[in-house]
């Protein structure tokens, strides 16, 4: 078992290892005292794994609550957050007592955010069962819902107290799913990592799960030990999402957050007028893991859903920019240039013929 601390305002280690699913109540208690515990998980999860982790805390002394709501991003909303804090007040959690989320980024954002704000805050630990969670929705804090204003427009910083990540479940995951979190270890790769990103584009990394997540989560903890309230240098870790979510709008949440992501780290490598050769090792490293390199929106729709962006602040925006494989920049631009951008970005990868 592979473990990496990240040294927050509230420290946590996150776990990285083969079979900790079974053991996650045994690892938990180690951090936290046995106490009441509701597991969140979505409903497709839930059946899959939820029995073996309830038995796995019940037998390390937790009371555990379950609560399960229907799969998929539509989920993440007040509403869900609603049942959930009801379910947890009906499970009279106390301020001592704990959440746990069982499952992907959904889980994690929604189940994190009912932890910041019951009872002005309880602790949670996330068990992330997808690769997109593993390396790096449950680390780092961020927690939210979306709104009809826009995605995450509505949550807390509250780190966890554990990250359990079993490579076992990754393993089992379909093959759209590990596509998914591929694109967002892609982008550790092109923003810091040459390595992984070479292991990344071989396809073959799956015997290496362990491997890919743990570098992707060691690159994450440098990020946020340095900016954990995402006021700087954290914005490095938004490569390929201000694209990304536009293109995720626009296709109303039916093209998957990896997806985008993927597809947004090209554009904004297009954009940044990096070189042909890096364009294509970039375009077979995605397409190598599934993912998609085509767009099929048009500029002035990707800037309009983009403006929605949170990351707007006043009349600038902020991009990630590759340079090389490894070597990023940030560089804030007008609101102004941003469809230019698009509109460059596009003509760029249409010039590939992909
Ligand atoms: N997922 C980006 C961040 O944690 O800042």
């Amino acid at each position: 078992m592979r473990t990496i601390h990240i040294p927050t305002s509230h420290e946590y280690d996150v776990l990285i290892g083969e079979g900790l699913l079974d053991k996650s109540g045994e690892l938990t208690r180690k951090a936290v005292k046995p106490c009441r515990c509701m597991l969140v998980s979505d409903d497709t999860v839930d059946e899959l794994y939820g029995d073996r982790a309830q038995i796995s805390f019940t037998y390390s002394g937790f009371e555990v609550d379950r609560f399960a709501f229907p799969a998929g991003e539509a989920s993440k909303n007040l509403d869900t957050l609603r049942d959930l804090l009801n379910a947890m007040g009906e499970a009279r959690l106390s301020r001592s007592d704990l959440v746990v989320a069982l499952g992907g980024g959904v889980t994690g954002d929604m189940a994190g955010f009912a932890a910041a704000i019951y009872a002005r805050g309880v602790r949670f630990v996330q068990v992330p069962t997808t690769l997109l969670a593993a390396v790096d929705s449950s680390v780092g804090g961020k927690t939210a819902v979306d709104m009809p204003f826009g995605k995450n427009m509505v949550g807390a910083f509250h780190q966890p107290s554990l990250v359990i990540t079993d490579t076992d479940v990754l393993r089992e995951l379909p093959k759209e799913q590990l596509s998914n979190g591929a694109a967002e270890a892609i982008k550790c790769g092109v923003l810091e990592d040459p390595a992984l990103f070479a292991l990344l584009e071989r396809g073959d990394w799956q015997e290496r799960i362990d491997e890919v997540v743990a570098r992707c989560v060691a690159y994450k903890r440098d990020v946020v030990a340095g900016d954990e309230f995402d006021t700087g240098s954290r914005a490095f870790l938004n490569l390929g999402h201000t694209f990304g979510h536009a293109i995720e709008v626009c296709s109303s949440l039916q093209i998957l957050h990896g997806q985008a992501v993927g597809i947004g780290t090209l554009m904004a490598a297009a954009a940044a007028d990096c070189p042909e050769a890096m364009l294509r090792r970039l375009a077979d490293c995605l397409k190598t893991n599934g993912l998609p390199t085509r767009c099929r929106f048009g500029a002035e729709e990707l800037a309009r859903a983009a403006l929605n962006d949170k990351k707007r602040a006043g009349g600038e925006i902020t991009l990630v920019l590759p340079e090389a494989i490894g070597k990023c920049r940030l560089e804030r631009i007008p609101v102004s240039r941003l469809p230019a951008c698009f509109e460059k970005a596009l003509n760029a990868l249409e010039a590939l013929d992909l």
